[in-house]
């Protein structure tokens, strides 16, 4: 017997693809403006990947950097990038849709709503033109969502997330995905920081902590902590670079190893796992959580940031995002504030709780006790 659930769904899908039913619904005054936007959601979804290309081709060709310093007469704007004024007008008419650039009077451009808020989050633009990789290996998306990708792109950015030792990667390899990171983080950080105060705290070791952004960020926060960078060997070097030109390497310590093969060392009553987890399988995440576990004394505590997947299907965030991108990156996926929880527990922690975040789609924190 099919659930009122189940029979509901079979009812509206039934409409849904009667086009008889779109015909009346856009003709009856009542539900024509529901109707109105599903059809222009519809298009949406058809027409994204022109969207996405969009974004990355004003930020590729330097457009909103140009515009950054303020309004620019079109024909100038077309001298500097390059371009021809007929491809450089679709370009524009397509960027204005999407509120990147806005047309002022005198044949002259701006920055609009989006592009500004764009060039104030900080990595963002990094993060777009990144996405070059996933979108190549999703012009291969029977084979991907096969779960027989071919060279993958995505996961050759991600050294670690392949079936080779990860401590082998060389600086090279990690430096484009560390730099990434770190350009990304900052705001974060902050956000993390704000959620967890590390008042009473003595050492914080962040593992996986790539070139030690969040530990700057904690360094000029908390000035009385010990701080301590766990990541890769090849990271732990690029790290080690970074922090003597910000002038931390006395205060912040680098230890290189590999979270999967060796336990981490003991003496910090803090651990971060930023944006670490989601990149891991549950074997992987057992390994990590159990090894954090050890290493803590039991006063400590743990701090999980990372976005999180909501319970509707309808999260795009992580639902349509992460999901695609951990998979074609080849390990890891998003999980439940109630999944993490039943990990954690597995693992030995207890007094497990979310606080609140300023920005909950981009990072959301769970802390616990060992
Ligand atoms: C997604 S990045 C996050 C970096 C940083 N926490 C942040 O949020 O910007 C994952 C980090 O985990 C490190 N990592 C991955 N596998 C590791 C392993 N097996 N052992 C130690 N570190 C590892 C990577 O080198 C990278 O710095």
């Amino acid at each position: 017997m099919p659930s009122w659930r189940e029979r509901w769904v079979a009812l509206r899908n039934r409409w849904l693809c009667d086009p008889r039913f779109h015909k009346r619904a856009l003709d009856c005054p009542l539900t024509r403006p529901i109707a109105l936007a599903r059809v222009a959601a519809l298009f949406d979804l058809t027409a994204g990947f022109v969207y996405s290309q969009v974004l990355d081709a004003t930020i590729r060709l330097g457009i909103l950097e140009i515009l950054r310093a303020g309004p620019i007469r079109r024909d100038r704007l077309a001298e500097e990038i390059g371009a021809t004024s007929e491809a450089l007008d679709a370009l524009l008419k397509a960027a204005e849709a999407l509120e990147l650039v806005e047309s002022l009077p005198g044949e002259r451009v701006a920055l609009g709503p989006q592009g500004s808020a764009l060039l104030g989050n900080p990595g963002l633009s990094e993060l777009v033109l990144h996405h070059s990789h996933l979108y190549a290996d999703l012009a291969q998306s029977e084979a991907l969502f096969r779960g027989r990708p071919q060279n993958g792109r995505l996961a050759a950015y991600w050294p670690y997330a392949g079936a080779s030792s990860a401590g082998v990667a060389s600086t090279a390899a990690v430096t484009p995905y560390s730099t990434l990171m770190g350009a990304s983080l900052p705001a974060l950080a902050e956000d993390i920081l704000d959620a967890v105060p590390l008042r009473g705290r003595r050492r914080l070791m962040d593992v996986g902590g790539g070139l030690g952004v969040f530990l700057s960020a904690a360094a000029s926060r908390w000035p009385h902590l010990a701080l301590r960078l766990f990541d890769l060997p090849a990271v732990v070097e690029a790290a080690q670079r970074r922090l003597v030109c910000e002038g931390l390497s006395e205060r912040i310590e680098c230890v290189a190893g590999d979270f999967l093969e060796t336990p981490l060392p003991a003496g910090a009553d803090v651990i971060s796992l930023v944006r670490i987890l989601h990149d891991h399988d549950d074997t992987g995440v057992r390994r990590i959580l159990s090894s954090a576990r050890k290493a803590l004394p039991s006063s400590g505590q743990l701090i999980i940031a990372e976005p999180l997947s909501g319970t509707g299907g309808r999260d795009r965030v992580a639902g349509a995002y992460f999901s695609v991108y951990l998979l074609a990156m080849g390990r890891g996926q998003p999980r439940t504030s109630a999944r993490l929880k039943a990990l954690l527990g597995e693992a030995g922690f207890s007094n497990v709780r979310q606080v609140a975040t300023r920005n909950p789609t981009l990072m959301r924190v769970l802390l616990a006790r060992p």
